[in-house]
């Protein structure tokens, strides 16, 4: 079974896709068989960042059942044998009827790929199909840049797929959505009282819920002026959340980036010696070692999000 990573973002263009792109090219070089599939809704252009104009199968078809099976869609990327692309369409997926089992069904076959690894670039924002994405993952990866309006909206995905994680260890998924769309929690004890649990192990099932929640970060763009403060947003996640967030990396903010992007490669490929460049293999490499640990998120006494209502 594939691994599969999600790549979240509060805000859009904080460079989730490329650096989801770059990951998965340094993955694959390093011997993993990797997918990169994108699921960003509102603008998926993973496809764009490896020349890839005119992808001549997308994730609708499957969504939409013109093909039957996932490997229909998988195109290869030129560069490595190792990497395959899942394009997007964005539109599509953003206004399809997609209920939570279509969805499901989706991550499932992601899962049963011939891959070791899969990393899939989520939209930004918190719509219920970003965060459920998000949260189907095995691994979660955010992304964000010293911007503070950027990290103010990663603190705020954050704490809403954390809620919506907890809610859905206690509700059933049509009245989680209820609950979450009414509201704004601002932590973990309101949600408890919300959901009207009386249960002295509420608060158990609920920090057991958030133990298998530990987001990594990269901060992207950093230059020597601007340094995000990491620690203050690790201080805001566990007093309102109860969430861990681990650095995964830091990337410089790299004009080589910019011209490996109108160049269709990845920068790893396109200038593998700029600054950019070495700061994502240090990312893929930390990644990798944390693959190899066991996922925390398959913990046996967490309630799946998938229980039915
Ligand atoms: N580290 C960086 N240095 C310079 N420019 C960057 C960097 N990361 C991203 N960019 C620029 O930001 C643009 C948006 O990145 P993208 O990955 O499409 O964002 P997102 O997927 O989060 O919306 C890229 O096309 C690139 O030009
Ligand atoms: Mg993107």
């Amino acid at each position: 079974m594939a691994t599969i990573v999600s790549i979240g973002s509060g805000k859009g263009g904080v460079g989730k896709s490329v650096i989801a792109a770059n990951l998965a090219m340094l993955l694959a070089k390093r011997g993993k068989r990797v997918v990169l599939a994108d699921l960003d809704v509102g603008g998926a252009d993973a496809h764009i960042l490896f020349g890839l104009l005119n992808p001549p199968r997308t994730l609708t078809d499957f969504v939409e059942r013109r093909v039957e099976r996932l490997e229909e869609v998988l195109q290869p990327i030129s560069a490595h044998p190792f990497l395959q692309l899942l394009p997007g369409t964005g539109d599509t997926l953003a206004t399809a009827n997609l209920p939570y089992a279509k969805k499901k069904r989706l991550i499932r076959h992601f899962s049963q790929l011939q891959a070791d690894v899969i990393i899939v670039d989520i939209g930004a924002g918190t719509s219920y199909h970003a965060l459920d994405f998000f949260l189907m993952a095995d691994w979660y990866l955010t992304v964000a840049t010293p911007d503070p309006t950027s990290v103010l909206d990663l603190y705020r995905f954050i704490k809403l797929a954390a809620i919506r994680r907890v809610l859905s260890a206690f509700l059933s998924r049509d009245a989680v959505s209820e609950a979450l769309s009414d509201r704004d929690f601002s932590s973990i004890d309101e949600v408890i009282q919300a959901v009207g649990e009386t249960d002295p192990n509420a608060r158990d099932t609920a920090s057991r819920t958030l133990q298998g929640f530990q987001p990594y970060l990269i901060v992207n763009r950093v230059s020597g002026k601007s340094r995000v403060n990491v620690l203050q947003l690790k201080k805001l996640l566990k007093e309102y959340v109860g969430g861990d967030l681990t650095m995964l990396g830091e990337i410089p903010d790299d004009p080589a980036m910019t011209r490996a992007v109108r160049s269709y490669l990845p920068v790893v490929e396109f200038e593998p010696t700029a600054p950019a460049s070495v700061a994502l293999n240090r990312a893929a490499d930390a990644l990798l070692a944390e693959l190899t640990k066991p996922t925390p998120v398959a913990t046996e006494s967490a309630p799946s999000p998938e229980r039915a209502a």
